[in-house]
């Protein structure tokens, strides 16, 4: 989501529009606005994108919102509850005194909203972010009650109090800005992993998501920790953590020019969305896993008890997300011990193929529309199959057709070629099988957290090999003339060598393949010739030693034939080093889940090759982002 307040000497809503529309890459299924004018607050909000919201607006141009000086403006990409007006932020108190605006997931909403209702708090949205409108009313309620603040300097010091009351209730990730009626030249916020940044100007301040949103008003920013309430008035900026305790944040200069600004200071939307990686993982996990070890599904109309009666798994999706789907099976096969087939949903849909009521269909789709996708999703509800759809986009078709959703916490994806969006549904596919493993009583809770633990461990080895990219950046404007490219693997490995190859057609132009590396002597070594790349794709060794010793040997047998080998391997598998003439170091993954390292070079060497080759890396020809005809 994208967030943005003011409060200074200026109109606001002009503000705080502008600085929405540089966000808007973020989320833009609905949008909406809060204005504080002569003691009440002036809110209008929209579902669809922000023109919407603009539109709905000049109908309302001499209105007290549009001169009011304090405001808070919000871009959604839903996450509780569709993305209807009702929905859209700001949400509002009972008493219309305070409003809210909220980016991340409340994971104690339920409860807490519970709490409220029992208190006659009536709620009017399906989101859990209103409840922190409510809470924080009370809290003002209360501390006035308790005579706090009476004298009117006190204002902003007793809305910055309400939210850390607040905020010390909530769980999960979210950062949140807050209005108050009776305190009308401030706004407050708190972070937690969520990010939120400070714009310092002259009489004025800034709060917004990332620095795009103030680039035209003000080069100095301030970056707030995690846990971190910040009041900001036209006079000054003043951080404390969640206790109260005084706090400070680190005073950057802005200096990259207002167009980079969308795309955070890298040079192509792609980029961006290869650093996100970590974070969306992240975002993905969170909340994700009762103490039970239950998944939490979004929307569900299918119990433990039809999860139980599968007894065969079908995966169906289109492009990268089918390279999910690949993995899914082998994930799936091994934790839960049932057959799994995936296949393309183009072809899926035009065969017969034979599912009943104890079928789990699971539809992977990055965006919900994909119109092959979908038309399988049909074919098998046809056939009674029980579907399960893993989604980014809230409200998407597939979505709603499916019998249950889990949605990847990956954000927008702006570039066509997708990245974020497929280590999300891998993560997801994760969940799904370790969940059915365990409700049918195949894994013992112990050995699922165990591999729960790992996979929470993923974010931060990927921000460390993440780090370590340049060698690879090399690499990649060496390979920029290169005629074919080929990528081999086996395994898990396998769908990783179809992805990597399928970067590079899509960004790249270039001629790549991925093969089983077991299939090479069936064929595709007769291409190999004097100086042909060939990445290779080598399994840990310490999970399946056989496989990675087949793929050591692969490797041998391109190379005799003359091949250039970049090799993928595991920090530790220093008997690799023989063999590669480049060697990419990824950190240490059980072998499941290491897709989730080996694909990220893969991203980064095609988009590399495709902007050292003149290309349009975010918009790469005759393709689209989402395809919703056949
Ligand atoms: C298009 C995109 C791909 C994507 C595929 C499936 O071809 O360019 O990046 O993987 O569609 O899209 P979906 O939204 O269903 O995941």
């Amino acid at each position: 989501c994208g967030i943005v307040g003011y409060v200074g000497g200026r109109p606001a809503l002009q503000i705080v529009l502008d600085g929405l529309r540089r966000l808007e890459y973020r989320g833009y299924d609905s949008a909406g606005i809060a204005v504080i004018d002569n003691s009440v607050i002036l809110t209008e909000k929209k579902a669809g994108k922000l023109a919407n919201l603009e539109k709905a607006l000049v109908e309302r141009a001499g209105d007290g919102i549009s001169v009011g000086s304090t405001a808070i403006g919000h871009t959604r990409w839903a996450t509780h509850g569709g993305p209807t007006d009702r929905n859209a932020h700001p949400h509002l108190s009972a008493d219309g005194r305070v409003a809210v605006i909220h980016n991340g997931i409340i994971e104690n909403f339920a409860r807490l909203r519970a709490e409220l209702e029992a208190t006659s708090v009536e709620f009017v949205s399906d989101t859990d972010t209103e409840c922190a409108a409510h809470l924080l009313a009370a809290e003002m309620r209360a501390l006035r009650e308790a005579g706090a603040g009476a004298g009117a300097e006190d204002g902003p010091q007793l809305l910055a109090e309400g939210m850390r009351r607040v905020v010390r209730r909530l769980e999960g990730a979210f950062t949140l800005l807050a209005v108050d009626v009776e305190v009308p030249d401030a706004v407050v916020a708190a972070r937690r992993n969520s990010p939120l940044v400070v714009g310092r100007g002259d009489g004025e301040n800034f709060l917004a998501s990332d620095v795009s949103a103030f680039i035209e008003h003000t080069r100095e920013a301030v970056e707030l920790g995690q846990d971190q309430v910040v009041l900001i008035t036209p006079a000054g900026i003043e951080i404390t953590d969640f206790t109260g305790a005084p706090a400070t944040g680190k005073e950057f200069h802005i200096d990259w020019d207002a167009s980079a600004a969308e795309k955070g200071g890298y040079d192509y939307f792609m980029l961006k969305e290869i650093a996100e990686q970590p974070q969306a993982i992240a975002d993905t996990l969170l909340g994700r896993l009762s103490e039970r070890g239950e998944i939490v599904l979004d929307e569900v109309r299918l119990t433990d008890q039809d999860l139980r009666d599968v007894d065969k798994v079908f995966i169906v999706a289109c492009g990268t997300s089918y390279h999910a789907g690949m993995v899914a099976k082998y994930a799936i096969e091994h934790w839960v011990r049932i057959p799994c087939e995936v296949e393309l949903a183009s072809e899926f849909r035009y065969r017969d193929p034979i599912l009943d009521r104890s079928t789990l269909m699971i539809v992977i789709s990055q965006s919900g529309e994909t119109m092959d996708t979908l038309m399988a999703l049909r074919h098998a509800k046809e056939q009674k199959a029980r579907v399960l759809a893993i989604c980014n986009t809230n409200g998407s078709t597939i979505p709603r057709e499916s019998d249950a959703v889990l949605y990847t916490h990956g954000g927008p994806e702006i570039a066509v070629a997708s990245t974020k969006a497929f280590v999300t549904q891998l993560v997801a596919c994760y969940l799904i099988g370790l969940h059915l493993a365990q409700i049918r009583g195949v894994m013992y809770a112990d050995e699922v957290a165990a591999v729960v633990s790992k996979l929470q461990a993923t974010p931060d080895a990927l921000r460390e090999l993440l780090g370590g990219m340049e060698d690879v950046r090399a690499l990649a404007r060496d390979l920029r003339t290169a005629s074919t490219i080929l990528f081999i693997g086996r395994h898990v490995g396998f769908p990783v060598a179809l992805e990597g190859a399928l970067k590079l057609k899509e960004l790249a132009y270039m001629h790549a393949e991925g093969f089983a590396a077991g299939e090479l002597k069936h064929g595709p070594i007769a291409l190999i010739d004097e100086g042909t790349p060939v990445v290779c794709v080598v399994p840990s060794p310490a999970g399946r030693g056989v496989l990675r010793d087949k793929v050591v040997s692969n490797i041998q047998e391109v190379r005799a034939r003359g091949a250039r080998t970049i090799v993928i391997a595991e920090e530790g598998d220093d008997a690799v080093r023989a063999y590669a003439d480049h060697l990419i170091v990824v950190p240490r993954t059980p072998t499941l889940l290491a897709p989730l390292m080996t694909t990220v070079p893969l991203q980064i060497l095609a988009c590399e090759i495709a902007a050292a080759r003149g290309h349009d890396v975010d918009q790469p020809r005759n393709l689209a982002k989402s395809v919703t005809v056949e």
